[in-house]
C-alpha cells in the first residue's frame, strides 16, 4: 500500500458522485462531521459506534482504503458513517458538493501529510483557496479542528486559517467537548502513535463567524 499519493496527479481530477444525505445516512438530519484524510477510517468507526446522534463522513485519497472501509460499513450495517474517495480539494470545488457542505457542523484535519519540501507545499490539503471555499459555504458556528505533530505544518495551517477573516480561533479552555463530534476525545491512529513516542501535538479549533 502506497503511503503517499500526489493529490495534484491528474488521476484525482475526476471525483466520485457524492450520494444525497438520505442515501448516505439512516437519519440525514443528524449533525454531520467531516474527517478529511481519514486513512482507513478507524477513528470514524470508533466515533460512529459511540456517538449515534452524529453522522460521520470520511474523505480519503487512497482508494483501496476507502473500498475496504465502505465494505466494513455495509458488513456491520452502520447507518451513521460514510466514506468518499478522492482529493478533498477537488471534491469541495465541485458544485454538486454544495448540498452536503451546507449540513456540515464540523471538520477535522488530523495529522495531514506534511509534504516537508517547500516545492511540495502545494500538495498540502489545507490551501488558501480551499479555506475560502469553506468560509463561503459553511454555516456560521461551524467548527474546524486541526491537529499535527509537525510544528511547521501547524504554523502553516494556523496562518492559512487565521488569514481568512471568517474564521476565528477558539479558546480551548471554553470549549465544550461534550457537545462536539468527539465528546470522549477519542484519538486517531496517528495521534496514538505520537503519544506513544512522546512527541509534541499542536492543535487548534476555529469557528466560522
Ligand atoms: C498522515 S495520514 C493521517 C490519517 C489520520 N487522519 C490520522 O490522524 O491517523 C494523512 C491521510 O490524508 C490522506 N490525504 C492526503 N491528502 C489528501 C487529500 N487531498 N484529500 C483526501 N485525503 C488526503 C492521506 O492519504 C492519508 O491517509
Amino acid at each position: 500500500m502506497r503511503q503517499h499519493v500526489n493529490p495534484l496527479s491528474k488521476n484525482f481530477n475526476a471525483i466520485e458522485r457524492i450520494p444525497s444525505l438520505i442515501e448516505m445516512f439512516g437519519d440525514p438530519k443528524l449533525n454531520l462531521h467531516l474527517d478529511i484524510g481519514c486513512a482507513a477510517g478507524e477513528f470514524l468507526f470508533d466515533l460512529a459506534l459511540e456517538n449515534t446522534s452524529w453522522n460521520y463522513l470520511g474523505i480519503e485519497i487512497r482508494e483501496k482504503l476507502v473500498k475496504t472501509a465502505k465494505f466494513k460499513v455495509r458488513e456491520r450495517e452502520i447507518k451513521n458513517l460514510y466514506f468518499v474517495f478522492g482529493n478533498a480539494n477537488n471534491i469541495f470545488n465541485d458544485v454538486q458538493s454544495k448540498f452536503f457542505i451546507d449540513n456540515v457542523k464540523s471538520i477535522s484535519f488530523y495529522f495531514p501529510d506534511p509534504w516537508f519540501k517547500k516545492r511540495h507545499h502545494k500538495r498540502r490539503v489545507i490551501q488558501t483557496e480551499f479555506i475560502n471555499i469553506l468560509s463561503n459555504s459553511l454555516r456560521t458556528g461551524s467548527l474546524i479542528f486541526i491537529k499535527t505533530d509537525v510544528k511547521d505544518l501547524f504554523d502553516y495551517m494556523d496562518c492559512t486559517l487565521s488569514d481568512n477573516s471568517k474564521f476565528k480561533k477558539m479558546d480551548k479552555k471554553d470549549f465544550n467537548y461534550a457537545e462536539s463530534f468527539n465528546p470522549n476525545k477519542l484519538k486517531t491512529n496517528r495521534e496514538k502513535h505520537v503519544i506513544v513516542n512522546q512527541l509534541d501535538i499542536f492543535d487548534r479549533i476555529y469557528i466560522k463567524i
